[in-house]
């Protein structure tokens, strides 16, 4: 795979700004394709980043109609419960474009991490498959002080799931326990994959990932589509990382 692209903003908003302009981007290729646009989205603060960088004017020219917001991971609580990444997508991005037609396949309330994992993959069903792998336009996600990225956490069995889409953890380092995550394959298959990590508490991990040891490799620098991958970082993200 291409060697990750490391892109570095002045501050929170200026990433922002910056995955507006690349989800635009990505979505207008898609639609222009194959006439829809598939997003997946991560929880923690990803969905506050996104709704600010398509926020107002910055977001008109987005084809919402024609897109379908996922969830790259999940927790399992109800879609009220403040844990719940649908409901930050809903608090912020949706409640912004309210009647603009963008559809969301949600987590189905009321079923236990591994019915959970195997209904959402039921609903990705009838997306572009690759190698019997479904193919999102657009994967967005964050990544924890660990390393952790989407719910694939480091020295966890899930990071070896080849033969599930969507797979489940009971177990979650991060609170809450219960989690349904896209796999690594689905992962590596997008065709735009992105992180966004800002702050200063991700510079130590940031370091680890772009110039500690390849011996063990940390969930989210095992995330190396064939489409390359892009970092969007904040300068205090950044801090570590010596200049390309
Ligand atoms: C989740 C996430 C998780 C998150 C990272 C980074 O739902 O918990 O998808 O992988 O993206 O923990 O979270 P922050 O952006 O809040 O640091």
């Amino acid at each position: 795979p291409p060697t990750p692209v490391v892109t570095v903003g002045a501050d929170g908003a200026a990433v922002g700004d910056t995955l507006g302009a690349r989800v635009l981007a990505a979505a207008a290729a898609a639609v222009s394709a194959r006439g829809v646009f598939r997003l997946a989205v991560s929880g923690g603060s990803l969905p506050k980043t996104l709704a600010a960088g398509l926020d107002g004017d910055k977001g008109d020219d987005m084809p919402w109609s024609s897109t379908i917001i996922y969830f790259a991971d999940e927790r399992v609580v109800p879609l009220t419960d403040d844990d719940s990444n649908y409901k930050l997508v809903a608090d912020t991005l949706l409640a912004a474009r309210d009647g603009s037609g963008v559809q969301v396949v949600k987590l189905t309330e009321g079923l236990a991490p591994p019915a959970a994992a195997a209904d959402y993959e039921e609903k990705l069903k009838g997306m572009d498959m690759a190698d019997g792998v479904p193919v999102f336009d657009m994967i967005l996600l964050g990544m924890g002080p660990d390393g952790h990225t989407a719910s694939l956490f480091p020295g966890h069995p899930l990071l070896d799931v080849t033969d599930m889409a969507v797979a489940s953890i009971t177990d979650s380092p991060k609170p809450p326990p219960g989690r349904i995550t896209l796999t690594l394959p689905v992962l590596n298959a997008g065709r735009n994959v992105l992180f966004v990590t800002t702050g200063g508490g991700k510079a130590e991990v940031l370091h680890e990932i772009f110039h500690g040891s390849k011996d063990v490799l940390l969930p989210a620098a095992r995330v190396r589509p064939e489409t390359g991958v892009e970092w969007l970082l904040d300068a205090p993200a950044a801090a570590q990382l010596s200049s390309p």
